[in-house]
């Protein structure tokens, strides 16, 4: 297997210098971790390495020749293969049909039994299930993320790209993708990996890259990293990840701002709580009600039974538009299906919601002076990394994107309750940290916080009580009191 080289990579977009001669050399049997900032380069530079963008200059070497990368089919030619956060499978297709798909090799038209033998075989050697026939829609996220690294795989590459991909994966998935990931080292493949989790990061990795603005900051085995020092030469100071808590408020049980009263929809039976002027923390493995409980608080779920009540008023039957202007704001857990336009600017997306009310409209007539004015501010406050604000919000980097979102529900109103969705999902040390300071500095002048998230560090963290769900049942636990080992039992449904 030959080792992967870049070389003196540079790219710009417009102004924007994403790459600024950064060589980076993949060995073969290795797990190389990709680092850095959000916007730092890290997607750049692998969809370069995969021939999705153009490099400005530089050279892609493989066993030391240089090679031609203009396409992902000249990549795969070279062995390189990739898998994008956002996954590009067809949901309709069976897993078999989606990894045959677009496989256009000469003399590889191979019976369906024989491929699907074949599939199996792939997925055998890396120690994960896989049922050639399942519908791809029908499938976890883990699972779909499996049936691209099998879909790559099946392209013969020895050079695998993962983009974040433990991102949108449960702490199980994740521990089965590690497996996978050490199973194609043993077979003599190199994995790039991206992550902003560096825990994560130290204990998949053996050589690890930082990029810090375009350029590489840092390279080394992961044996002379820790956290705090990979977080420091990301940043370009002196770090530390954790935002100290302060004390609750003077929460008191009648001061409730959010009252759910035993409320039943579809994935979700019988859920009470009180909220104050509080942290509430929700784990909970992905998919047990999760998703449910945020779409029936903000109005996007019919309830079958119960009621909720925002400071004593029923909101029940209010749609999501009203129980905005009521001071109930929401991060979404999937931004790019609920919460941004890809095709708009960043001030057009700070406004969404707000568009027909002042100061953004008068008489019903846009005011986009009004819109820009704002949206400069907030891209200053929130660090939105941006060339202009009419860029297309697409063309910003993941984590400036999840920033787009909180700057619109957190930077522009003071909502009474805020319903956040794993807020720091995609975001580097620095942008988390400073969520975290957001979410506690609103809890501090009083707003209730519904903080659902599937990281039990950064629930056990921030919140000041703790709720499980588990197949759309919430059980409070005796947080402090219960720590990790409680609540690891509660979220997998064991009550004693
Ligand atoms: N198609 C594009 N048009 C304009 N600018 C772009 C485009 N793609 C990337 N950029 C810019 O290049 C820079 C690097 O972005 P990139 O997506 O590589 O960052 P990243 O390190 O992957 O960040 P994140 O951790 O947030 O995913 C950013 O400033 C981004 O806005
Ligand atoms: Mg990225």
């Amino acid at each position: 297997m030959p080792s992967v080289e870049l070389h003196h990579i540079s790219k710009s977009f417009a102004s924007v210098r994403a790459l600024n001669d950064v060589s980076l050399s993949i060995a073969p049997g290795t797990v190389h971790g990709l680092l850095g900032e959000n916007g730092a380069g890290k997607t750049t530079l692998m969809n370069i390495l995969y021939g999705m963008v153009q490099r400005d200059s530089g050279e892609i070497r493989s066993a030391g020749r240089p090679v031609d990368i203009n396409s992902p089919r000249d990549a795969i030619a070279h062995g390189i293969g990739m898998v994008h956060q956002h996954f590009m499978l067809a949901g309709a297709m069976s897993v078999l049909e989606n990894v045959l798909l677009g496989d256009r090799r000469e003399g590889f038209l191979l019976d369906r039994r024989s491929a699907a033998d074949r599939l199996m075989k792939l997925a055998r050697d890396l120690n994960v299930d896989i049922d050639p026939s399942a519908r791809v829609e029908q499938l976890s996220v883990g699972q779909q993320q499996r049936v691209e690294i099998l879909k790559a795989l099946w392209r013969d590459v020895s050079l695998l790209i993962l983009d974040e991909p433990t991102a949108v994966l449960t702490p199980q998935e994740t521990e089965q993708l590690f497996v996978a990931v050490r199973k194609l080292r043993e077979q003599g493949k190199s994995v790039v990996f991206i992550s902003h989790k560096l825990r994560e990061v130290l204990s998949i990795c053996d050589r690890l890259s930082v990029l810090r603005a375009g350029r590489v900051a840092w390279e080394g085995s992961s044996n002379d990293a820790s956290e705090e020092k990979l977080a420091s030469i990301m940043v370009g100071e002196d770090f530390s990840a954790t935002t100290a808590k302060p004390p609750a408020g003077s929460a008191s049980a009648d001061a409730a701002v959010l009252r759910a009263v035993n409320i039943s929809a579809p994935g979700l039976n019988s859920i009470s709580f009180d909220l104050r002027d509080e942290i509430l923390g929700i784990a909970g493995v992905d998919g047990n009600g999760q998703q449910e409980l945020a779409e029936a608080i903000i109005g996007i779920r019919t309830l079958n039974n119960g009621q909720i009540l925002l400071h004593d008023r029923d909101i029940s039957t209010l749609d999501a538009p009203d129980r905005f202007k009521l001071g109930l704001a929401h991060i979404p857990n999937d931004r790019k299906r609920e919460g941004l336009i890809g095709s708009m600017g960043i001030g057009e997306n700070l406004v969404l919601k707000q568009h027909d009310s002042p100061p953004f409209s008068k008489n019903s007539i846009m005011r986009w002076n009004r819109v820009r004015e704002s949206a400069k501010s907030l891209v200053e406050q929130f660090d939105i990394r941006t060339t202009s604000l009419d860029s297309p919000i697409s063309t910003l980097s993941g984590g400036n994107q999840q920033k787009v979102v909180l700057a619109r529900e957190l930077g522009l109103s003071q909502p009474k309750v805020l319903i956040a969705m794993n807020p720091s999902r995609g975001l580097d040390v620095g942008a988390t940290r400073f969520v975290h300071e957001q979410l506690l500095a609103h809890r501090a002048r009083g707003a209730g916080i519904v903080l659902i998230s599937s990281e039990l560090d950064e629930v056990l963290q921030l919140s000041d009580r703790v709720g499980v769900l588990y197949r759309g049942q919430l059980t409070m636990s005796e947080f402090p009191r219960d720590g990790v080992e409680k609540i690891g039992r509660l979220m997998a449904g064991l009550t004693d």
